[in-house]
């Protein structure tokens, strides 16, 4: 069994040392020093470039290192083999961590009081109570979950919306269309963690916006695609939508010449609110990695057609 493996974001020796030691006899490739194809039986991958997994004839499974797929499902080329995400609860702990971390920020206007510092100015700001700042939390995934089961704890009335219908022990949740505008409308803090897939792009437009009450926030750490960012920043100025934390982008690193930089409304991190980690993740891969050679089916094991 060869392994081929290609994310340029990750150090692949990390990688190959937590392998190695569950299988010895591990044969890891690091792109493109892949030798010959057809020796390659699995790939291990974050944004392979398009076509190259078709190159290898007995590819048996496509391993995402990532929680989301889109970059590899997007390859128009995609061999027809069973691809694999990283479904990980220290993902939706970090990503609720994230979302936490702005809720609180935003709803207590803390970014006002960096700026009233900065000018030495002692000014209290707008007050809410927290039962009042309803929270709208996009996908119910296993991200999702996590994000809004922290954020009904810190005491906001949470709902969740995902595209088919999901209960959640505790939290309200709405889906479909009609759920969908619904948990927008009373949405005064809205959180993005859905999969990117071609339903949910430039999901969060201004349509969107424009459906929330005045004075709002958002929060995306799905995928950069999920925001038409000139709609957002056009929200900001009118005073339709307050602020916004954005942690994905369409093109990462994010350009030094993008608005979405120095709007200030806007509050950039870089691709953070989580990071796989390599510990809990690599024996999903190992396992994985094991009923590939066994034949027993797949974990998390994605539906092509859905997207996620
Ligand atoms: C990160 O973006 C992931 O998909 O896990």
């Amino acid at each position: 069994m060869a392994v081929m493996y290609k994310c340029d974001v990750r150090n692949p020796e990390e990688w190959r040392v937590l392998l190695a030691a569950a299988i010895p006899d591990l044969d890891f490739r690091v792109w493109p020093d892949v030798g010959n194809p057809e020796e390659i039986t699995a790939a291990l991958v974050w944004e392979p470039v398009p076509g190259d997994l078709a190159r290898y004839p007995n590819l048996g499974v496509i391993l995402s290192v990532a929680a989301g797929v889109d970059n590899i499902l997007s390859d128009p080329d995609l061999p027809d083999v069973p691809v694999c995400r990283i479904v990980d609860e220290y993902t939706g702990m970090f990503m609720a961590e994230y979302a936490a971390y702005y809720a609180l920020r935003f709803h207590r206007h803390m970014y006002l009081y960096d700026e009233n510092r900065r000018q030495k100015l002692w000014r209290k700001g707008p007050r809410t109570e927290t039962q009042d700042r309803h929270v709208g939390v996009l996908g119910l995934g296993n991200v999702g979950r996590a994000v809004a089961a922290k954020l009904a704890g810190l005491g906001f009335p949470v709902t969740g919306w995902s595209r088919s219908p999901t209960v959640i022990d505790g939290i309200a949740t709405a889906s479909g269309t009609d759920g969908f505008a619904e948990v927008v409308a009373q949405s005064a803090i809205l959180v993005n963690a859905l999969p990117l897939t071609d339903e949910t792009r430039h999901i969060l437009n201004a349509a969107t916006f424009a459906r929330m009450p005045k004075g709002s926030f958002v929060i995306n750490m799905g995928r950069g695609e999920h925001l038409v960012p000139a709609d957002l920043m056009a929200s900001l100025d009118s005073g339709q939508v307050e602020r916004a934390a954005l942690d994905v982008f369409e093109h990462e690193p994010l350009p030094q010449d993008d608005p979405l930089w120095s709007h200030p409304g806007i509050e950039v991190t870089p691709h953070i609110a989580a990071a796989t980690n390599l510990r809990t993740a690599s024996r999903q891969v190992i396992e994985n990695l094991r009923r590939l050679e066994t034949g027993e089916p797949f974990i998390n094991a994605v539906d092509r057609a859905r997207g996620y």
